[in-house]
C-alpha cells in the first residue's frame, strides 16, 4: 500500500523560505521523514511537489489507481482552490491536510481553508513534524 505526499506551491523553497516561519528543514528532509514514518507501517510513498495547480490535480487523480491515502500541504492553494478540493473529494481517498505554520495565528486570509472540512485530519502549526502526525493518522485510518 502507498501514500501520496503532495506539497504545493513554494514548498520547494523549504529550508530557505522564511525560516522563522517554516523552519530549516528542506523539502528533501520532509520527504525523507514521510518515507521513514510510512515505512514503519509498511507503506510506500510517492512524493510530488508542484507549483502548478493543474499538475497537483492530475497527481491526485492518478492516486486513485494505486494509493490508499493522501497527505497534502496545498500551500497557498489551501485558501484559493475549489478545484483542488473537488479533486480530493473526487478520488474519495482519506486525506490529511498539513500546514507547517499555525495559519490561524497569521494573516486573516490564511484562516480559511477550502480543504479542512473535507479532510479526515488537519495538522496545523506543528512544524514539519505535522507530516509525521499525518502519516500516523492515515496509517491508522487505512488499517481500519
Ligand atoms: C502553509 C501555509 C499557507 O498559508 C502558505 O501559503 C504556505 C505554507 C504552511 O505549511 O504553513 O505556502 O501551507
Amino acid at each position: 500500500r502507498r501514500i501520496l505526499l503532495v506539497n504545493g506551491p513554494n514548498l520547494n523553497l523549504l529550508g530557505t523560505r522564511e525560516p522563522e516561519i517554516y523552519g530549516d528543514d528542506t523539502l528533501a528532509d520532509v520527504e525523507a521523514l514521510v518515507v521513514r514514518v510510512a515505512g514503519d507501517f509498511g507503506l510506500d510513498v510517492r512524493a510530488v511537489q508542484s507549483n502548478h495547480e493543474g499538475v497537483l490535480i492530475d497527481v491526485i487523480h492518478a492516486a486513485r489507481e494505486d494509493c490508499a491515502a493522501i497527505v497534502i500541504n496545498p500551500g497557498a492553494f489551501t485558501h484559493t482552490s475549489i478545484a483542488l478540493r473537488d479533486a480530493l473529494t473526487g478520488v474519495a481517498l482519506p486525506v490529511a491536510e498539513v500546514h507547517i505554520s499555525n495559519v490561524h495565528a497569521r494573516e486573516p486570509f490564511r484562516h480559511h481553508s477550502y480543504i479542512s472540512d473535507i479532510a479526515d485530519c488537519v495538522v496545523v502549526g506543528c512544524g514539519v513534524q505535522g507530516y509525521e502526525f499525518a502519516v500516523r493518522r492515515l496509517a491508522a485510518i487505512i488499517a481500519g
